[in-house]
């Protein structure tokens, strides 16, 4: 049944964004998903259009905005289309990410900035362009999308690791700032989960890790959806400033 609450993806056309707006989409929110034009090219566009009405043809309908979440004045424009047109957005999953891996010894500042930017930056971007919506509406759920990898560590991962360790501070300090205004935030924290993402690690180097997994295989997408479900749900308004490993046993945090 649809409820009257609008939830923004962020690169919510990707491997586990496109699975998070299926299982939000399900359980009655109103969702848009975002999308980067990387290069100004029309492919970005087009494939984004493409990939919604793909959805479409299994019947779900997700709006596709473009924004680059990493800037401001861009993510401010995509926030404000979307408020005026469709609603105030009172879900919001940060689940865009990029990764540049490669050892410190050689990774340039662009790899270093380029990561934090897009990984972390953008969830003080939008989680500031939504959060006086949300205080306003007296309702409001933030997920960001972290990883097994900042809470571990990874070789090749100093950029990335950094930006999904930043991410568990910062929504642990929003959730104390929030508490008493009906807005939750949490991080879902995956392990190597089916995504383009983890098929361009080279094979050998994947198949060493998955090997480590005690469940001995990758996770799906929807194992991470499924975790956002709940956490978004009004089964989840007591949990707040926590986070979800979903990593096969790969790492076991307190
Ligand atoms: N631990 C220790 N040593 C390692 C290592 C590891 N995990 N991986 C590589 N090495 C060693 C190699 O054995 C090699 O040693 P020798 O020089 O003695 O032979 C050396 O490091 C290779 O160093 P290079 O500088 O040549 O590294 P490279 O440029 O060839 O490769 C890399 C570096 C691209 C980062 C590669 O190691 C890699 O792909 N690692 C996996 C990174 C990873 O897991 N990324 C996750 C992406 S998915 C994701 O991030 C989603 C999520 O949230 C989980």
């Amino acid at each position: 049944m649809k409820n009257n609450k609008v939830a923004l993806v962020t690169g919510g056309t990707g491997g586990i964004g496109s699975a998070i707006c299926e299982r939000l989409y399900k359980d009655g929110f109103t969702l848009v998903a975002n999308y980067r034009d990387f290069d100004k090219a029309m492919k970005w566009r087009e494939e984004a259009k493409k990939w919604r009405e793909d959805q479409l043809k299994m019947g779900i309908d997700v709006k596709i905005i473009e924004g680059d979440i990493s800037d401001f004045k861009s993510a401010q424009r995509m926030i404000t289309e979307i408020e005026a047109e469709i609603g105030t957005i009172q879900v919001l999953i940060n689940n865009a990410g990029i990764t540049r891996d490669t050892p410190l010894y050689k990774m340039s500042p662009d790899q270093w900035y380029d990561v934090i930017n897009t990984n972390l930056n953008s969830v003080f971007i939008c989680s500031r362009l939504v959060i006086e919506g949300m205080i306003a509406k007296g309702w409001g759920r933030i997920v960001s999308i972290s990883s097994v990898n900042g809470q571990k560590g990874q070789f090749g991962q100093t950029n990335y690791a950094t930006a999904k360790a930043g991410m568990v501070g910062f929504t642990k300090s929003l959730a104390l700032e929030t508490a008493k205004k009906g807005i939750t935030v949490n991080t879902v924290s995956p392990g190597y989960i089916g995504t383009s993402m983890v098929m361009a690690i080279r094979e050998d180097i994947r198949n060493k890790i998955i090997e480590q997994v005690p469940m001995g295989r990758l996770g799906k997408p929807s194992e991470i959806a499924d975790a956002i479900g709940y956490l978004v749900s009004e089964s989840a308004s007591y949990i707040t400033g926590s986070d979800i490993s979903v990593n096969g046993g790969l790492y076991m945090s307190r």
